[in-house]
């Protein structure tokens, strides 16, 4: 192979080498990252390097591919699509995307697309504008258009030239959810043409280039206007139903899709075009790019001035004590994770329930195609039950999860500081006990701290790391290594009552059951938060949750924070009556199998039997998610939390918050400081006392600050 690299190649993202058979392959290597990725810098480059392929009529083709390990192309750098880019300047992106696809387009040669890792948004629009698309059978790759989850559409020819390949409706499909698919996937679908296992990948490429311009067939009949406007007619209510209207992208990719396919290809661009620079304008837009920012971000943090991370022993053994719901989760998913644990519970029957759970979990996620049958077997061998107590020197960190009462912790914990080394970290996944406590309980409490799982365990990536007053820097710097390495997202949190996600949400949820309490009907308030945006009512989530754990966390909290905190009496009632929730088949809803569940008659018992008039949603809502705004400002009034940015990712991450708000403090920007204590001042007028807002709000309020001053 003849190789000529481009002048100051090392400087460069694309290496260019010529084979001797006169194929042009274009490497994608930009520098000192592990990601490729379309800035403008890169896109000119790809340009200039599209120039030297168009003048140089000896090529035989052309194929594009990557360096990097597990990244083909990851997009277009969303830094410049921050609430700070101008108009013009995301304008000048675009034109110069879809100038320099269109050129590849019109390469008079063949071109592949030689896709390892993942190939998404602007990297599969590359894809698109190549002849053929190969794609290796790694794990890691990854094709699709998610541009719609950040609010925006593909406008590099992603909406134009995805229709054009696959047909209307799978193309809808695809960009409609904003869907990534894994390789055999998108052979199936048509997003690519072929596959082979990555160290194959070349010369299946080299030999699509010698097949030569390929004829593709006709899309007419799936592609004709009349059925586009049939769709878009039929799928327009649909996601407005689901989106309730908060999300404009999938809307304005319907329309631009639709549209654009009765168009020629540069009018179709054009409405690409139009359609995001519409979008970015939105509020939506920025908050969704900036969950992105904050996902990366925590994938990253460190602590500052804590040993760097290459001197921290990694965690490669653990043990987990307690496999109930929580425990079983949380060992499933390390051994998931390559990490052997050995998993204590009380006898053998409650050890063999947690087995079972966890059993189920590998046989659920073989079923979803999550693990092959290999991997399911390698990570239940992994688990070592213990019913009995057994020595755990030999483990870097135990993570306990028996049940939520303060002393039987203490005991555990003071177990654990005989059975373990010193070094051993010991975490506990208490809902809202306080860590300092247990930390005290030990002889080690340098070496305590909380790991707050959500529930379910392989659904929920947030982890509220807790610490002590007594925990060591560096066991937290190991501790966010931790989280990091086995693929959840860390949020660091002081230790007080609830942490910080609970925090902020009890306060909701206990409004929820006093709003009910007082009148107001289930459907009712949970239709307000589904309005507001939220992945489900409170009444629901109530009832998900437990009735029984909800009012023993309400408890919890309200021991500390008083007033702020009235429980409805209906909580402890249904309690009595048996009524839990999803678990007992009754609680504020009857909850059959299979079936949507109903409001529960039997508790408008419960409710005060005088109703002077309905309340109106939006008051519902605003109670509701005011009391969220006000915890929320008090938990960085406390210091809870370093920032503002942390508590809007935990509460999206920890609870589904309305995404498109970007978080409870986002939420109270927008509102606007002045207006939001002016509203809870009302309601405090009323007697409602619970809605003083907190010092800090008052003083931002007077002085006219909010809690962002920047984007990201
Ligand atoms: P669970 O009741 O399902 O499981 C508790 C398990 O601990 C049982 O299997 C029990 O046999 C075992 N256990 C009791 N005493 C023990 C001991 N001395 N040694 C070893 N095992 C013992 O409870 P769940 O829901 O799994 O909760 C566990 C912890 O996780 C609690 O602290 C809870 O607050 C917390 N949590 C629960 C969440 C949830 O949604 N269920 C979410 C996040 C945290």
């Amino acid at each position: 192979m003849v190789s000529t690299p481009s002048p100051a190649a090392n400087l460069r993202t694309i290496q260019r080498s010529i084979r001797g058979d006169g194929i042009c392959v274009l490497t994608f290597d930009r520098p000192g990252s592990a990601a490729n990725i379309f800035d403008l810098r890169a896109l000119t480059e790809l340009g200039e390097e599209l120039d030297f392929v168009a003048g140089a009529p000896e090529l035989k083709g052309l194929i594009l591919t990557s360096a990097k390990r597990s990244i083909f192309i990851a997009g277009a750098d969303l830094t410049m699509m921050t609430r700070e880019a101008s108009t013009e300047a995301v304008r000048q992106l675009i034109e110069l995307g879809q100038s320099v696809m269109n050129r590849l387009a019109a390469l008079p040669l063949p071109t592949v697309a030689a896709i390892h890792g993942a190939a998404v948004g602007g990297g599969y629009e590359l894809c698109l504008a190549c002849d053929y698309r190969v794609a290796s059978t790694d794990r890691s790759t990854k094709i699709g258009l998610p541009e719609t989850q950040l609010g925006l559409l593909p406008a590099w020819g992603g909406s134009t030239r995805l229709p054009r390949l696959i047909g209307l409706p799978k193309a809808l499909d695809v960009i409609l959810a904003g869907k990534t698919l894994a390789a055999k996937q998108a052979l199936k679908s048509g997003m690519v043409d072929e596959l082979a296992p990555a160290e194959y990948l070349m010369d299946v490429a080299v030999r699509l280039i010698k097949r030569g311009k390929p004829k593709r067939p006709s899309r007419l009949l799936l592609n004709n206007r009349l059925v586009a406007a049939v769709i878009a007619a039929r799928v327009r209510p649909q996601l407005l139903k689901k989106t309730r209207g908060h999300y404009p992208a999938v809307l304005k990719a319907l329309e631009v899709v639709t549209r654009g396919l009765s168009k020629s290809v540069p009018d179709s661009l054009a409405l690409e075009r139009d359609g995001i620079l519409e979008l970015v304008k939105t509020d939506v837009c920025p908050n969704l790019i900036q969950i992105f920012f904050l996902q990366e971000r925590a994938k990253k943090r460190t602590l500052p001035g804590a040993a760097p991370q290459t001197q921290l022993k990694p965690v490669t053994r653990t043990a987990v004590i307690g496999g109930g719901v929580m425990g079983a989760g949380i060992a499933q998913w390390l051994s998931a994770r390559q990490l052997p644990v050995i998993l204590r519970d009380i006898n053998t029957e409650q050890v063999a329930k947690g087995m079972a759970s966890i059993a189920k979990a590998y046989q659920d996620g073989l079923k979803r195609r999550v693990f092959t049958q290999t991997e399911a077997r390698a990570g239940l061998d992994r688990i070592h039950p213990a019913a009995t107590e057994v020595p755990l020197r030999r483990v870097d960190l135990v993570i306990e999860a028996a049940v939520e009462k303060l002393e039987l912790k203490k005991k555990i914990f003071q177990r654990l500081d005989e059975l373990t080394a010193d070094d051993t970290m010991l975490a506990t996944n208490t809902s809202a006990l306080p860590i300092s406590e247990l930390a005290a309980a030990t002889r080690r409490p340098e070496r305590v701290l909380g790991l707050h799982f959500f529930n379910p365990v392989h659904r929920m990536q947030l982890v509220e790391i807790v610490a002590a007053r007594q925990t060591a820097p560096e066991v937290l710097q190991r501790a966010l290594r931790f989280v990091q390495q086995i693929g959840k997202l860390p949020v660091l949190v002081k230790d007080s009552p609830g942490f910080l996600v609970n925090r902020i949400l009890m306060p909701y949820l206990v409004e929820a059951g006093n709003l009910f309490q007082s009148g107001a009907a289930i459907t009712d308030l949970d239709e307000a938060m589904l309005d507001f945006g939220m992945p489900m009512g409170p009444m629901r989530l109530l009832d998900e949750v437990g009735i029984d754990v909800s009012l023993h966390v309400a408890q919890t909290l309200a021991a500390h924070y008083g007033d702020r905190m009235v429980i409805p009496e209906t909580l402890a009632k249904m309690v009595q009556a048996g009524l839990l929730g999803r678990k007992t088949g009754r609680g504020f809803y009857l909850h059959t199998k299979g079936k949507e569940p109903k409001p529960n008659p039997q508790v408008s018992a419960f409710q005060s039997p005088v109703i002077a008039q309905r309340i109106p949603i939006t008051d519902l809502q605003s109670r509701m998610v005011l009391l969220m705004v006000n915890e929320a400002a008090r938990c960085l009034e406390e210091q809870i939390v370093s920032e503002p940015e942390d508590i809007d990712f935990a509460m999206i991450m920890g609870t589904g918050f309305a995404p498109f708000r970007g978080g409870p403090l986002r939420y109270g920007d927008s509102l606007g400081i002045t207006a939001l204590v002016g509203a809870m001042d009302r309601l405090v007028a009323t007697g409602a006392r619970h809605f003083e807002p907190c010092a800090l709000l008052r003083d931002m309020s007077k002085s006219g600050k909010k809690f962002y001053v920047r984007s990201i």
